[in-house]
């Protein structure tokens, strides 16, 4: 496994690859890699014929600094997993490669509506870090294809749209949310419950399907549905920040007519901050 840091040393490797007339797919994460990632990896190789993994902690889109500080960094044992994983690039670059005029005045890439709602209200210019980081990953990899998971549903979204918007040649791949067996959504941020914490925490997934069941049985009534979801929650001991039932294509309130449709929440358990979605089809 090749590990470029530079943005030389990962342009020469992709740009060999590419005179060669061969594909590349990117995966880029903040590292402390699990399951929900090596899923990202495997999809990745089905698609291309090189697979490049990135592992950068963004300091950008933490709007909370104790929140980057704490976030777990396992480096090596991030680069023994990709390694087993057939990954041919692990690049790991430091902010002064991927922010060349440092963080404060670096350019930045807003895609409005869609970051400032759901996940975007409580976390005041994260999405903006997410969006302008991917840019300046995505032209230093400058890959064919890359992959991001449905676990960050609105993250997902807010790419595809700065692809389209900003004419990226390159083609996004939605994963499909990886779970424990209890239901819980694989995430770093799982290792800040508390083992009682920890027994709780699928709750969160099961108010979701609760409330896909109940529009599968034919309510429509959203909020009564959104409402008494949040109300478990919170007698699960988890502080909602918002449940709710959108359009899937803009993450828009749902109206009668609507039949894809997300079901997504956030919510505090303990000392983490847990998300989680779902989709649903309504038949016509
Ligand atoms: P990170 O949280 O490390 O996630 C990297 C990728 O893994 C994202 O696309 C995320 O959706 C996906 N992922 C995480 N948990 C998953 C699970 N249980 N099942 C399926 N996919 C999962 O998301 C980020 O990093 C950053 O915001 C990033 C895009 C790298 C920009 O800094």
């Amino acid at each position: 496994m090749l590990l470029p840091v530079t943005r030389e040393e990962i342009g020469d490797i992709t740009g060999r690859w590419r005179r060669a007339g061969e594909t590349v797919a990117f995966v880029p994460t903040m590292g402390n890699l699990h399951v929900g990632h090596l899923e990202l990896v495997r999809a990745a190789r089905g698609l291309a014929d090189h697979v490049v993994v990135s592992v950068f902690v963004n300091p950008l889109q933490f709007n909370d600094g104790a929140d980057l500080a704490a976030y777990p960094r396992t480096p090596e044992e991030d680069r023994a997993l990709l390694e087993a994983a057939g990954v041919d690039a692990l690049f790991m670059p430091d902010a002064a490669v991927v922010y060349p005029h440092g963080m404060a005045e670096a350019t930045r890439i807003e895609v409005p509506g869609l970051s400032t709602i759901l996940c975007g209200e409580f976390r005041p210019g994260h999405f903006a870090g997410v969006a302008t980081v991917v840019v300046a990953l995505f032209n230093l990899v400058r890959s064919d294809t890359a992959v991001f998971g449905e676990k960050d549903y609105q993250q997902l979204l807010i790419i595809r749209r700065l692809v389209e918007d900003l004419h990226f040649p390159l083609r996004i791949l939605g994963v499909a949310t990886v779970r424990e067996e209890d239901g819980l959504a694989y995430s770093s941020r799982n290792r800040y419950l508390t083992p009682t914490e920890r027994r709780q925490a699928p709750e969160l997934y099961r108010a979701l399907c609760g409330v896909r069941d109940g529009i599968l049985e034919g309510r429509r009534n959203y909020s009564s549905l959104e409402e008494s979801a949040q109300r478990r929650l919170e007698a699960a001991g988890f502080r909602p920040e918002y449940l709710v039932v959108r359009r899937a294509a803009d993450l828009a309130p749902a109206e009668s007519g609507d039949r894809e449709l997300r079901v997504l929440a956030a919510a505090r358990l303990g000392k983490a901050r847990l998300i989680d979605n779902i989709g649903i089809t309504l038949r016509a």
